[in-house]
Parts: C-alpha cells; sequence; structure tokens
C-alpha cells in the first residue's frame, strides 16, 4: 500500500507534512468532471475545470465478518472512509448504526409490501449530519485545522457545534437568520460562535466559501473539507445493506438538499457490490424535495440536464438549497437507475410528518414528511413499485421543526377533571 504525503495549501494555514496513513485506504482526490487527481488535501475544485473533488481508494479485502467484529457506530466501516486507522482514539460523537425499522403499518396504509424505515434521527445530535460531520472532524484533525465551520440549514450547525465541543476545537456555525428557533438553540447550546445571516443557505454558504479564502485554518466542513465529509453519508448505504443480511434494497427514497446523501448512498451501494459484500443486483434511487424548493426534480421533469437555481420558499427549511452542488449527480443516478425525483407540497410534508408518528411511532421532522409525502405520491402515481422491497431515509427530528405541525395536533379534548366529562368527549 502507498504510503500518500501532501501539503496544506497556504489557503488553509501553514504548510505541514500529513502523517502517514492519515486517511487510512485513501489514495488521493479525483475530479468527477474531468478525472484529474491531485494529492489528498484540503481541496474541494479540481484545479483543471473546477469541478467537485471526490476521494478515491485502494481498499483492501474487507469480511462481513470484520466490520461486524466492529464498534456500533460508523467506525466499523472504517477501512471504507478517508479517516486513520486509529480514529475510534480522538473523541468524536460515534454516529450511526441506528435503527433499520420494518415499517408494517406505514407500508399496509399505501400498499406497499416490503417497506422499511432507516431512522437516522437517533443520532447524537438528532440528524443523519453527525455521520457526515465525524468524516469531516477526523479530516480537520489531521489537516491541524483550529477552526470548525459550516454553512448550514441547521441540522449541520447542531452536529458541527456538538461534535467540535466535544473535540474542544473552536466552531464557528452560519444560518440563515429565519431558522426554525429550536434548531437554532440545538447550535447556540453547543458554540458560543452562531452566526445568523440576513439571507437565504445559498447566500450563506458563498460567504463561507468567501472565509474559507480569507482565513487561515479554518475547516468548513461542507466547503473546503466536503470531500472528505461527503463520505460520511455513504455508512448509511452500508448500514442498509448490512442490516438487511447483507443485501440492498430493490428501491430508496432519499430527501435531497445538496444531493450529497443520495449521490453517496449510491456509492456506497456499488462500493459494496465491487467488493463482493454484496450481490449486484438493480436498486432504483429516487430523491424527494418539497415543492418550495425543487430546482432537481423540476429539472427531472423537464427532461433536462441543467438545474436552474431556484430562492426557497418551503417549510422544508433543512432542504431549502436553491442552488444544489450535487443535483446534477442526483440527476444523473435517479435515472440511471429508473428511479424518480420528485416534490411535494407543504401540506403534503406536513401530512407526510404525522402519518409517520400515527402508523410507526417516528416523528420526524420535515425533511422526514417530505420523504414520506414523495413516497406516497410515487406509489399512487405507479412510480414506484408497491411489490419491491422499499427503504426511506429519515434524516432528522421533528422535535426541532415542531412548529410545522403546532396546528395540525393537539388534545381531542380539553375536560375537568370528572368522568362525567370524560364520558362526553366519546373517546
Ligand atoms: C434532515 C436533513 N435531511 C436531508 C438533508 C439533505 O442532505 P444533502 O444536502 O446531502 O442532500 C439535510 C441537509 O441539510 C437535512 O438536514
Ligand atoms: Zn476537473
Amino acid at each position: 500500500m502507498s504510503t500518500v504525503v501532501a501539503e496544506q495549501t497556504a489557503s488553509h494555514g501553514t504548510s505541514r507534512a500529513l502523517r502517514e496513513r492519515a486517511f487510512g485506504n485513501a489514495t488521493e482526490l479525483s475530479c468527477r468532471e474531468c478525472g484529474h487527481t491531485i494529492a489528498l488535501g484540503p481541496h474541494y475544485a479540481c484545479p483543471e475545470c473546477f469541478g467537485p473533488l471526490e476521494i478515491t481508494y485502494d481498499f483492501p479485502a474487507v469480511t462481513a465478518a470484520e466490520i461486524a467484529a466492529g464498534p456500533r457506530n460508523i467506525w466499523r466501516y472504517k477501512a471504507l472512509l478517508p479517516v486513520p486507522d486509529d480514529i475510534e482514539q480522538s473523541p468524536n460523537m460515534e454516529p450511526g448504526f441506528t435503527r433499520l425499522l420494518r415499517a408494517h403499518n406505514l407500508g399496509s396504509t399505501l400498499g406497499i409490501d416490503n417497506l422499511w424505515v432507516k431512522d437516522d434521527s437517533t443520532n447524537p445530535t438528532h440528524s443523519f449530519k453527525d455521520r457526515v460531520v465525524a468524516c469531516a472532524l477526523s479530516a480537520a484533525r489531521e489537516f491541524g485545522s483550529t477552526t470548525f465551520a459550516c454553512p448550514s440549514t441547521g441540522n449541520l450547525a447542531n452536529a458541527v457545534a456538538a461534535a467540535g465541543a466535544r473535540a474542544g476545537i473552536r466552531t464557528v456555525v452560519f444560518i440563515p437568520s429565519d431558522l426554525e428557533r429550536p434548531k437554532q438553540i440545538n447550535s447556540a447550546v453547543y458554540t458560543e460562535h452562531l452566526v445568523a445571516v440576513n439571507g437565504t443557505y445559498d447566500d450563506v454558504n458563498r460567504l463561507a466559501s468567501e472565509i474559507a479564502g480569507e482565513e487561515d485554518g479554518w475547516a468548513f466542513v461542507n466547503v473546503n473539507v466536503r470531500p472528505y465529509y461527503a463520505e460520511g453519508s455513504k455508512t448509511l448505504g452500508y448500514e442498509i445493506a448490512e442490516q438487511l443480511g447483507w443485501r440492498l434494497p430493490d428501491q430508496i427514497v432519499i430527501p435531497v438538499a445538496s444531493g450529497s446523501q443520495l449521490t453517496k448512498v449510491d456509492k456506497a451501494f456499488r462500493e459494496l457490490i465491487a467488493l463482493g459484500l454484496v450481490e449486484e443486483k438493480p436498486y432504483r434511487v429516487y430523491g424527494a424535495q418539497a415543492t418550495g424548493c425543487s430546482p432537481v426534480s423540476t429539472a427531472f421533469k423537464a427532461g433536462v440536464d441543467a438545474i436552474r437555481p431556484v430562492k426557497p420558499d418551503t417549510i422544508a427549511k433543512s432542504l431549502a438549497i436553491g442552488n444544489p452542488a450535487d443535483g446534477v449527480y442526483v440527476l444523473d443516478i435517479c435515472r440511471r437507475s429508473g428511479g424518480v425525483v420528485e416534490d411535494v407540497s407543504d401540506d403534503e410534508v406536513r401530512a407526510g410528518i404525522v402519518l409517520l408518528a400515527r402508523t410507526e411511532g417516528i416523528f420526524t421532522e420535515t425533511a422526514g414528511g417530505t420523504t414520506v409525502g414523495v413516497l406516497k405520491k410515487l406509489v399512487e402515481a405507479g412510480q414506484l413499485d408497491p411489490s419491491l422491497e422499499t427503504v426511506i431515509i429519515n434524516t432528522g427530528m421533528g422535535l426541532k421543526t415542531i412548529d410545522a405541525i403546532a396546528d395540525q395536533v393537539g388534545p381531542a379534548a380539553t375536560i375537568d377533571p370528572s368522568y362525567a366529562a370524560f364520558a362526553a368527549t366519546n373517546l
């Protein structure tokens, strides 16, 4: 196995050599557009064509038994991630290995024979973002970063703030100022440096890129260490396959904001096939958006490759990215696999939240309401085969977006403490 040693860029801080196997079995960064490769470092754009960079690996033989012997968190897959062999030794949130629940009630309500919910709301800060942040934190450590930061639609800020606190690294998290209050508090409780920006997520993202270019030593998890960060979402795909008994589902529905998660679940499935850990089979990938921010589903339905940015207007604020970095790759994966990208109205998002709660006892946030709403719409439109094994990902937790359904649910009756009063309710 070759040893990869790279230098940090001047923009990230002082130049210093990386330690051996700082990124495990990762070998280099390669451009998704032109294939140009460069040494591992805090880079995210191709120096030739500005395309996004992605991690490539030289995987050893990995067996299911080795993975099963690992910890009950994402580090059981560390051989497949850009992290060092001693990753478990450094303080981190130890996310992952969340429940894969058979959803009998939701399935029978929607007419789907074999439905599962991958419930990532049980992660340490209650969204799948703990996975990506754990990988970004490892990269930040290896690069010697002094500030751990992100632009965020909410959940990422929560995850960065908490992971940074646990790791003892300074955090600065940037969010749109109109974000849900619980999401703001869920960041501010972990960090003194929550910055609310008057603008959309896309404005916040632009600001973050500018700061990353100006300041030394800042690791913006989803900007300049994005290639490392994004790989964390692969663990959702690995877990689903492992929890199904090392096989792939036939269909999977995934919410789309930047599109990173969807592309990485697909990458995980392809890696597992290449490694011989699962049997090769076709699977369909479906993307879910809210109509008020649906640039990817709009392009999908129009049959075009280019994504036209939009100004978001939806209660699904965690998915409110108007200019999605990985949108074109989502289109490609969904089209290639025989899936669809669909969107639902805010009312359907609310109905999706309540439906999942009342059928499976899972309180999801607006992103999950979007996913359930899209699942329902796809079945009704005949675009998702109800006879095939289907997984949906619940990426976040309903207590963070409680206002979305505050008008929909509440007491069935308010009564005096007497039996007569109760009996009069006919409950
Ligand atoms: C709860 C939740 N689900 C899904 C997503 C979408 O993730 P991605 O940007 O990788 O598409 C986000 C992004 O912030 C999120 O917070
Ligand atoms: Zn390139």
